[in-house]
């Protein structure tokens, strides 16, 4: 009876609407609104110390018979990619090793990637690294199954085809990308990153071993930590969070703000190892199902500018968005500052704001982050072409706060 006088007020197109799906649930007497309609997508995730092995069964599982292992120079000097290659063969697979991945993925190495890939005939995809090691594998298994050219697959949902099954581990506790529906790759041509992004990227399993985090060096360590905080409070105040993201975002906010400096003082310290790559976990989830903001859409026009670390960037970046868009949105800072045990109760939220911006360039310059992207080469003159290419970027979308190119210039020349 009360969906039917709720439909009679709203008028008779609404009551067809709701007779269709079975009805809306009634109004709650607090007057607080549902939450609106969200899905949450992730994949299979095995996480531990020692669970590298799991890696093997699982492609085993998927039906591999020759995997493609994705790596780079930097970890296979370290040793991981030697221990999964051994535990890929121990399942009675025959793995094919593409080391040929530098940092922030290049067009035409993800090309190269995939002329190898089917050359040596395979069948599932492993990568075994960083940010740029997952996004590179996810491009070879893209165009494994779809053809043409990298570029061709910017922006939403343009993979037609399914993709070969995917396993990802990562080595950074930062980016996410093993949990991501996102494949960023840099754009040689144009100097600039662009996004792909569509459930199809999300990876099948990912196997989260903190062991591999202890041979980042400590500037990783600390640029990734801040990319995990990024994402956590992006993903909090963007316009596509919800219920479902809320409280991975700030879970990830909370414990990156807890173990990162930690991890820094005493590197050998596996608990907060453990927090650390549980927190980019956290962030990843709630980042790939609630989107970005301004801080990442600007970053990616300097990372592709420049082929600078990722993480320091936002590390740089994000104080400047966090005072822009706490100046529309003050109030969605007032649980980030309490995930970050900073004494807000009371407090009008534009003070919370103000404090997370402050605390979080304090870590910064406790893990070493420079003060301005001037010292990581941006000049005055790049802004305006930054600004730009900022302006294209699909995580500008779920900003909380419209930004126009003078405002993004504006944030640049702050951030200088
Ligand atoms: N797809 C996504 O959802 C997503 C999200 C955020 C960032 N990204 C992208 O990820 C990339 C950055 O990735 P990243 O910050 O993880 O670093 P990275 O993958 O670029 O690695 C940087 C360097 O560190 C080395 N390294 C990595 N892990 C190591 C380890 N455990 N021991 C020793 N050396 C190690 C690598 O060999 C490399 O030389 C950027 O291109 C960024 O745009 C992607
Ligand atoms: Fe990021």
């Amino acid at each position: 009876m009360v969906l039917v006088n709720e439909a009679r007020r709203a008028g008779e197109t609404v009551l067809l609407e709701h007779r269709r799906v079975g009805g809306p649930l009634p109004e709650p007497a607090s007057g607080v609104p549902h939450p609106r309609l969200s899905k949450f997508h992730a994949p299979e995730i095995v996480f531990g110390p020692n669970s590298l092995p799991e890696a093997a069964h699982a492609a085993a599982r998927l039906g591999a018979r020759r995997p493609f292992v994705v790596t780079d120079p930097g970890l296979a000097e370290a040793g991981w990619p030697t221990e999964l290659l051994a535990q890929l063969r121990l399942a009675g697979l025959a793995p094919q090793l593409w080391l040929d991945v530098t940092p922030n993925p290049k067009d035409h190495e993800i090309e190269d990637g995939y002329q190898r890939y089917v050359a040596a005939n395979c069948d599932v995809v492993l990568g075994i690294g960083g940010g740029s090691v997952i996004d590179a594998a996810k491009g070879v298994a893209l165009l494994a199954a779809n053809g043409g050219r990298i570029l061709d697959y910017e922006g939403i949902d343009k993979i037609a085809n399914p993709i070969p099954p995917m396993i990802m581990m990562p080595s950074t506790s930062g980016t996410g990308a093993d949990v991501s529906q996102f494949c960023i790759v840099t754009d040689t041509e144009r100097n600039t990153k662009i996004t792909i992004m569509g459930r199809a990227l999300v990876p099948d399993v990912s196997v989260i071993d903190p062991r591999l985090l202890v041979t980042m060096p400590e500037w990783l360590n600390a640029a990734t930590g801040l990319d995990a905080l990024t994402h956590g409070i992006e993903a909090f105040v963007s316009l596509a969070h919800g219920p479902l993201t809320d409280h991975h975002a700030l879970q990830a906010v909370s414990m990156v703000n807890a173990n990162l400096a930690r991890t820094m003082h005493r590197p050998d310290d596996g608990a907060a190892r453990s927090a650390m790559a549980q927190a980019a976990l956290e962030a990843g989830l709630a980042f790939t199902n609630a989107i970005l903001g301004a801080t990442h859409a600007m970053s990616h026009q300097v990372g592709g500018m420049l082929d600078l670390p990722h993480g320091v960037i936002n590390g740089v970046l994000l104080p400047h968005v966090i005072r822009f868009n706490g100046a529309a949105t003050p109030e969605r800072f007032v649980p980030i500052a309490q995930a970050m045990g900073l004494p807000v109760t009371g407090a009008p939220p534009e003070e919370a704001v103000e404090m997370v911006a402050e605390a979080i360039r304090a870590l910064g310059d406790e893990v070493g982050v420079p003060k301005g992207l001037s010292a990581l080469g941006v000049t005055a003159e790049d802004i305006p072409r930054l600004s730009q290419l900022t302006l294209g970027d699909a995580c500008l979308t779920t900003n909380p706060r419209p930004a126009s190119a003078d405002e993004v210039a504006d944030l640049f020349r702050a951030a200088l």
